[in-house]
């Protein structure tokens, strides 16, 4: 597969609505885990101020943007995606003095900064439900959520047999006011995670208002987790699998919510962004694309390709065919915090299975061989930031690290792991902390002696940032040359040639070609089974 690097002009002056060269059109974006990525306050979990203080570190790999997941008040029953209060930061992880000198350090170092928005739910903590729930049958307060009696005799069946995506029923009964088996309420996640419902106008005017309060601070933009799912069949049909019912096509109303607060994006100047959460077909993709609507979504059909070049051509071509329909770019990943790590996945050439996400982790038993999967991981690197539109990194993505599949039982946290009795082990294992520096765990992310929230492995000792910096052959080297090519080709207008093997035998390098970087050495004239090499044509 060959690819020509992006080249565009430098960003534009700031603009009351999005230009056509907007920066975020071409930005890589680094997604930062805040629990896993730097603890400053030495209590075994990363914070904000962590952040701050490895701002030379992510200055060092230049990167456009941050993506910063959920840092709001949270009993962490799913990671910070149960939002107890999306207007202030939890302890844990600072305060919003902390917030706001971390957007103040990003914005010093040249790097936007995008936050999570959680619109699909919130924490059962969340002063909103805990009204609802005292409230009682037909009030406003419950009519902010899907409240519904339940069938059968006394309700005491669940309004449908829709089930959650992290396994069990998708409803929870509660107790009414005067202690009688009340009334269900819906989920699509975890029990503690009640669905918003979209239906009424007022959950829309909390969200306009969230929006401001961040975009007010300075925040460039937002990530917005399950964006497709807003909109539910409220007549609640049962279904033959027990899926729920998601409203998400050309005339769902969730294209209206996108509508309003794109709006409210556009009111603000400085080409604020939203990069909407969507595992729907490209098509369907592409509806929240359109002009109106939000400006990026995550690519899951390329990070959930296998190592085949048929199935990454495919994926590639269908992506850049239906966003081009809508005039909106494609942007490609192949790591975040729900999916097994792609040194890991690229491993195995078994089908891939699991159940949430789905797909992405290797059939229990098959073959992994990781010095295999860290030489496509390589080659992937090189693709994912050569192909046309914007490109996300996952924390620990530039140092290579594999998953962590063997990680006590006891210490897992996702819900999945514990609502699948222990069945789908969930995502613990792409979450573990940030290996810094030093000799022995937890290299650098806490003090010394920490018990981190997740234990680190002592076979990263050769794996942290320290160990890498200065090592040409290293993952964070070749991320970072990579980086800096594609920074040459924006700015310049230098015409590069990206050339990857996804594992055919062994070929000629392009003819005239002047190699500036490659994901092996020695290359011999040629470019070998999974391998990749960036390159300057001579005319
Ligand atoms: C997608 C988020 O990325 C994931 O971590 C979370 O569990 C679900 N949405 C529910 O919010």
């Amino acid at each position: 597969m060959r690819s020509r690097a992006p080249s565009v002009p430098p960003t534009p002056p700031a603009v009351a609505t999005s230009t056509p060269r907007a920066w975020w059109r071409e930005a890589v974006f680094y997604q930062v885990y805040p629990r896993s990525f730097a603890d400053a306050d030495g209590d075994g979990e990363g914070d904000l101020r962590g952040v701050v203080e490895r701002m030379p570190y992510l200055a060092s790999l230049g990167i456009d943007a941050l993506w910063l997941c959920p840092f709001y008040p949270s009993p962490q029953v799913d990671g910070g995606y149960d939002v107890a209060d999306h207007c202030d930061v939890d302890p844990r992880f600072g305060t919003l003095a902390d917030a706001d000198a971390l957007v103040a350090a990003a914005h010093d170092a040249g790097i936007r900064v995008t936050i999570d928005l959680v619109p699909n739910h919130c924490s059962s903590e969340h002063a909103w439900f805990q009204a609802a729930v005292v409230a009682g049958r037909g009030s406003a307060q419950r009519a902010l959520f899907h409240f519904v009696d339940g069938r059968g005799p006394g309700g005491d069946e669940p309004p449908t047999n829709w089930r959650s995506v992290f396994g069990g029923p998708s409803w929870t009964r509660v107790q009414e006011p005067d202690g009688s088996p009340g009334q269900w309420y819906f989920h699509l996640f975890a029990p503690e995670q009640p669905d918003f419902n979209w239906g009424n106008p007022a959950v829309l005017a909390e969200f306009e208002r969230i929006l401001r309060f961040w975009l007010d601070r300075g925040i460039d933009g937002f990530r917005i987790d399950v964006a497709d799912g807003l909109v539910k069949d409220t007549t609640w049909p049962d279904t033959a699998d027990g899926s729920p019912v998601i409203l998400k096509d050309a005339r769902s109303p969730v294209h209206d919510v996108y509508r309003a607060l794109r709006a409210v994006l556009d009111s603000y100047g400085g080409d604020r962004v939203a990069v909407v959460e969507t595992g729907a077909p490209d098509d369907v993709v592409a509806l929240f694309l359109r002009p109106d609507e939000m400006h990026l979504a995550f690519n899951f059909r390329f990070l959930k390709a296998p190592w085949r070049s048929a199935d990454i051509r495919e994926a590639v071509r269908s992506s850049l065919a239906a966003n081009a329909i809508v005039g909106a770019p494609t942007t490609w990943v192949t790591d975040n915090h729900d999916n097994t790590r792609s040194v890991t996945r690229y491993a195995t050439d078994a089908r891939l299975e699991g159940d949430y996400v789905p797909e992405t982790r290797p059939a229990a038993g098959s073959a992994t061989d990781l010095a295999l999967g860290v030489r496509r991981a390589r080659a992937a690197a090189l693709l994912l930031l050569a192909l046309p539109g914007a490109a996300f990194i996952y924390a620990g993505q530039e140092l290579g690290l594999p998953n962590v599949d063997d990680l006590p039982d006891d210490v897992l946290q996702d819900p999945v792991f514990i609502r699948t009795g222990g069945r789908v082990r969930g995502r613990d294992g792409c979450r573990v902390p940030f290996p810094w520096s030093g000799e022995r765990p937890p290299f650098g992310f806490s003090p010394a002696g920490t018990a981190t929230w997740l234990p680190v492995p002592s076979a990263w000792r050769s794996l942290t940032a320290e160990a890498q910096d200065a090592d040409r052959s290293s993952m964070l080297s070749l991320y970072r040359r990579a980086l800096a090519l594609r920074r040459v080709a924006r700015e310049d207008g230098t015409d590069l040639v990206v050339d990857v093997n996804i594992g055919e035998p062994a070929r000629p390098l392009p003819a005239g070609a002047v190699l500036l970087a490659s994901t092996d050495e020695p290359l011999h004239g040629l470019l070998p089974t999974d391998t990749a090499v960036v390159v300057a044509t001579t005319p």
